[in-house]
């Protein structure tokens, strides 16, 4: 039975907090854990470049982000796991999509079309500070997917329409040449997963600077969470769970019963120092244990990197020849597997020159001696006999060029002489084959 490929990207920017995990983190290893899916999750460095940030901030972060997949259990001997950049094929496959790309389309991408709206608002050129990075975002996504036929894309609401341009993408290539090469790949939204709140209530998100570090320590959790902002409602006054940043928190990682008596505990009103002691102890209590696993890991980066490259080596050798197979499709082949084009001869193929023997009007015996192409090289002075004539011919073939005319007529101009020489050197080789 061949798995379903599920495939998505990570990109290095920030330190992992609490949204990216159970937004993505956490279903992404479960769904990997599946039998019938071959997962391949990988850290979109690449993508990371987009804006140029600063580099140590690139490096540091595909460190914290690939520690922390690992941390909290993702296996790399069952998926693959990998680095977008160790695996140079992504960039080559980029440039054959782009090439099939239609600007259109790209002028219509989410994020573009938000930093030219920025640019119009304040009244900037549309393009004003725009790079071609952020332009061809969704093709060196498409690149990603396509590479390795992903069937599905786990990605956020936002990414959606990325998956939308590496579909058509995909059935743009096979169109034109003829050949079921890319899996159309499908987007697989979770509606399920929670939004989680951040600190000031609106989503968690670093733009909104109100994330809580996935693995700060148990204090520094402790203190975000405390921090959470909550209404005045005072001890013994009931709470409305559903919408409290807190309670929805506390649902992200707590079992149904649970949740279902701390909505109760609102409901009677509980205080909001209790609640957040609660919320900090049932968070606290899920991650600690990969906590210590994310802090060890982080005191080796030599073994991460091992491992990140391991994995883009795995893949690699498929990757390489499925790039083959498509540099084929778009004619970039081997030249030796033109047909040859037969060279065209500039003269006839030549018949080796030849002397012949005939008899003049006033009945002697003579010779002439004729290029392979027809030409007269040279004619004898007329002999008594064939004995005669047969002797001149063997002079003539052993004499050197400044004596060819004691044998008869040489053609005039210059390059007779070489005619002749050539002409007799020719025929001696052709006598020898
Ligand atoms: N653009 C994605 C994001 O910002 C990251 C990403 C890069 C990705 N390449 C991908 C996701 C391929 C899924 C598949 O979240």
């Amino acid at each position: 039975m061949s798995k379903i490929r599920v495939l998505t990207g990570i990109k290095p920017t920030g330190t992992p907090h609490l949204g990216n995990y159970v937004g993505a983190i956490r279903p992404a290893i479960e769904a990997s854990r599946r039998a019938d899916v071959d997962s391949f999750f990988f850290l979109a460095d690449y993508h990371a470049l987009v804006g140029s940030p600063d580099p140590q901030r690139v490096h540091q972060s595909t460190l914290e982000v690939a520690a922390s997949w690992l941390a909290l259990g993702l296996d790399p001997t069952h998926v693959h796991f990998y680095r977008q950049s160790d695996i140079p094929e992504v960039t080559e496959l980029t440039w054959l999509l782009a090439c099939i790309t239609a600007k259109g389309q790209l002028n219509r991408a989410h994020a573009y079309k938000a930093a030219v709206d920025q640019n119009t608002t304040a009244q900037l050129d549309p393009d004003h500070a725009i790079g071609i990075g952020l332009y061809l975002y969704p093709v060196l996504m498409a690149a990603d997917i396509l590479l390795f036929n992903a069937h599905q894309v786990p990605v956020g609401r936002d990414q959606v329409q990325h998956i939308e341009i590496a579909r058509d993408l995909a059935q743009r290539f096979n169109h034109a040449h003829g050949s079921e090469f890319f899996t159309l790949p499908q987007a697989s939204v979770d509606e399920q997963t929670a939004v989680l709140p951040g600190t000031d209530g609106r989503k968690m998100s670093k733009s909104y600077d109100n994330v809580i570090a996935l693995f700060s320590d148990a204090a520094t959790l402790r203190h975000a969470i405390f921090s959470i902002v909550t209404n005045s409602l005072s001890p013994g006054e009931t709470k409305n769970p559903d919408d409290s940043s807190l309670f929805h928190l506390y649902q992200a990682f707590a079992t149904r019963e649970d949740t279902a008596a701390l909505r109760l505990a609102f409901a009677d009103g509980i205080a909001w120092s209790e609640a957040k002691a609660r919320v900090f102890q049932r968070i606290d209590e899920q991650i600690a244990p990969a906590r210590e696993q994310y802090r060890s890991l982080m005191a080796h980066p030599e073994r991460i990197e091992e491992l990140l490259r391991s994995g883009a080596e795995r893949l690699r050798p498929q990757a390489h020849d499925f790039l083959g197979r498509l540099r084929e499709a778009v004619g970039l082949r081997s030249l030796a597997r033109l047909r040859p084009v037969a060279a065209p001869s500039l003269k006839k193929k030549a018949r080796a020159p030849r002397f012949v023997q005939f008899k003049e009007s006033d009945g002697r015996l003579n010779f002439k001696l004729v290029a392979g192409d027809g030409a007269l090289v040279l004619t004898g002075v007329g002999y008594a006999d064939a004995a005669a004539c047969a002797q001149a011919i063997e002079r003539l073939r052993a004499a050197d060029a400044k004596d060819f005319h004691q044998f008869g007529h040489v053609g005039s101009g210059p390059g007779a002489d070489q005619g002749v020489r050539a002409a007799l050197d020719e025929l001696a080789q052709a006598a020898k084959i």
